[in-house]
């Protein structure tokens, strides 16, 4: 299977469906607040929402930019750019573009900010991905990416071979589990300057479905689930041990969300 096709089986109905519930959590929510403190966006900018989902930064970014501003969001799943337009159906600022990163639907150097949250980790070919994103902004246009590294997932269970293995196959998911260790140079590469990282971390202390943890364990394991050599068996005990944790040493969960802002000089 391609990684374009991956990503659009991940976020088939079923999954942006269950994307959008963990993004409601009350840990995601503040983690989106978080970062729109470092994206300078003002009113009358022209801002893009790289790789949307179900919106809630495209509703973020239409109300910093207000009416006098504009604000074009892309993604390639169908299903998270219907969520996102019953979400947005009153901000007239926004249009919404089926689109992959790769290939925008946009003129040279029009945008004067643009945000990609927990994306480009998903795209395989990333200095094409960079180069395009340094043609669509203006000089002097701010870039925020936010990607994980799931290496900093500390998740507190009996069976660590277990918990390795799984998260081993939960990798697998995307062609770059790891992005963040190397996108401070891919970003120079593609032409950005003055890039700076800030870490947010997201922790879980005790075990529920409303938490980011709680729904990020279905997620994981309809994934794994699916993989060969793995099996629901080994799976539903992955999640029976890390969910009932509090009734051993207790429910531990932290994950870090690398933030990067850059310029196009
Ligand atoms: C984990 S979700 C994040 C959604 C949103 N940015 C947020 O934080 O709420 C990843 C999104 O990136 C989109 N995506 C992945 N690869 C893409 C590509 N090559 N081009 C456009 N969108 C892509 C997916 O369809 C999905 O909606």
């Amino acid at each position: 299977m391609s990684d374009k096709d991956s990503t659009l089986a991940q976020f088939d109905q079923a999954g942006a469906q269950r994307l959008e519930k963990i993004y409601l959590t009350p840990d995601v929510v503040q983690q989106r607040e978080q970062i729109f403190q470092l994206l300078h966006v003002k009113p009358g900018m022209q801002a893009l929402d790289i790789g949307c989902g179900p919106g809630f930064t495209s509703l973020a970014l239409a109300l910093a930019v207000g009416d006098k501003g504009r604000v074009d969001a892309i993604d390639i799943a169908p299903p998270m750019l219907q969520l996102a337009a019953r979400r947005c159906e009153d901000a007239k600022q926004l249009s919404f573009h089926q689109a992959d990163v790769l290939h925008m639907p946009f003129a040279d150097g029009v945008f004067d900010i643009a945000l990609a949250t927990q994306v480009y980790e998903y795209v395989a070919d990333l200095d094409a991905a960079f180069t395009e994103l340094a043609r669509v902004m203006k000089s002097g246009a701010q870039v925020l990416l936010v990607d994980t590294d799931w290496e900093s997932c500390v998740w507190a269970c009996r069976d660590e071979t277990r918990m390795r293995r799984v998260m081993q196959g939960w990798s697998q998911h995307i062609p770059h589990p790891q992005l963040p260790r190397s996108l401070v140079q891919r970003l120079q590469r593609a032409g950005f300057a003055e890039v700076q990282v800030n870490t947010i971390p997201l922790i879980n202390l005790r075990f529920s479905p409303d938490t980011f943890s709680g729904g990020m364990m279905g997620f994981i394991a309809s994934f794994v689930a699916g993989l060969p050599d793995y099996g629901t068996q080994l799976v539903a005990d992955w999640q029976a041990d890390v969910s009932s944790m509090e009734e051993a040493s207790g429910y531990f969960f932290s994950l870090n969300r690398y933030v990067f802002t850059a310029y196009k000089p």
